[in-house]
């Protein structure tokens, strides 16, 4: 990665253009032009670069004339663009969720409550219930219950067969939870666990029910993300899925200035050797996550699909 885009990670940015600087950056990723693209002494080589350039402005112009949609593309990927959720675009995705009158009381009474931004979007619920569907899935485990938001919509896809081990420590968000489940006519369907998600997981498998489960949603401490994902691995079956939340931490795991160390960059500009230091952000949550993000990379026992919906979701299929 370029120093230039440093100061740009998890930001949307003004344009700005900076001809001697060789720098071009609008937004965060959008458009950038690396220093090594601009050739002041080759000037056939750089007029090649400038239409290129202009195409890639005039896309940009294209698409923020009509919209706020900020595109981001890389050459690295076929010079595919992605959107980038704005405001206003979201406002348009959630308008497009077909949310059970149930869930937005929930997320109605759960709006005052504390710790309500833990609650999973309405979008990712549906993506949640759509793949319990899809699946089939009889047997689920949910870890981090709050007050039963993600919980409920499984449980409503589920069954009347259905079972969802419901994991929660805390007791007054687990009774708002239990009476939503009532509310909705599916607690016979749903087994609340009060108490640490460690001890509950485990007692599952020493009741033998490991390989027992299709689909399971973690949504807890993201320090224990790794352990409750082991866990997990042994419950549920081959083909069952373990959905993982917040996999992108508010874009934090891509941000550079989170790290262990403070860092000191050397770069040539113009000819010229320039030092540059970038203080870094000490931050053990995120780095837990995009350590576990990197583990589940390279982890051969499941498929995975890393999904920018909500905070980031991560579903992983056992092989
Ligand atoms: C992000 S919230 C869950 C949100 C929920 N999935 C929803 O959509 O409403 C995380 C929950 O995990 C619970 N939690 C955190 N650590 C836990 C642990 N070790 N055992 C059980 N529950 C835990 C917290 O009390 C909190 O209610």
């Amino acid at each position: 990665m370029s120093p230039h885009e440093f100061p740009v990670a998890s930001q949307l940015r003004p344009a700005s253009f900076h001809p001697f600087s060789s720098t071009w950056v609008i937004t965060n990723g959008a458009l950038n032009v690396s220093p090594l693209r601009w050739s002041y002494n080759a000037s056939s080589c750089y007029c090649f670069r400038l239409r290129e350039c202009r195409c890639k402005w005039k896309r940009l112009v294209r698409s923020c004339s009509t919209s706020e949609f900020v595109v981001a593309s890389d050459e690295n990927y076929g010079n595919k663009q992605v959107v980038s959720l704005t405001p206003r675009l979201y406002e348009y995705v959630l308008k497009n969720v077909r949310e059970p009158e149930i869930l937005r009381q929930l997320r109605g009474e759960t709006a005052s409550m504390r710790g309500s931004q833990m609650q999973v979007s309405p979008d990712q619920a549906q993506l949640l219930a759509m793949l319990v569907q899809i699946l089939g899935a009889e047997r689920c485990i949910e870890v981090g219950v709050y007050t039963g938001y993600s919980s409920l919509a499984i449980a409503l896809v589920l069954p009347e067969s259905g079972r969802l081990v419901a994991c929660e420590r805390d007791a007054k968000s687990l009774d708002v939870a239990k009476k939503y489940y009532q509310l909705a006519g599916v607690s016979h369907k749903v087994d609340a666990k009060l108490g640490l998600a460690m001890d509950c997981l485990e007692s599952l498998i020493l009741n033998g029910e490991a390989g027992s489960y299709d689909f399971a949603f973690i949504d807890a401490e993201k320090k224990m993300n790794e352990k409750y994902f082991e866990l997990l691995l042994q419950l549920v079956r081959v083909g069952g899925l373990i959905v993982i939340d917040n996999v992108l931490w508010h874009g934090k795991v891509a941000d550079p200035l989170v790290n262990k160390f403070f860092c000191v960059f050397l770069y040539f500009q113009l000819n010229e050797l320039d030092l540059m230091y970038y203080p870094q952000v000490y931050d053990p949550k995120t780095i837990s996550i995009r350590n576990f993000n990197q583990k589940l990379m390279e982890d051969k026992r499941v498929s995975i699909s890393m999904v920018p919906i909500g905070d980031g979701m991560t579903i992983c299929r056992k092989r």
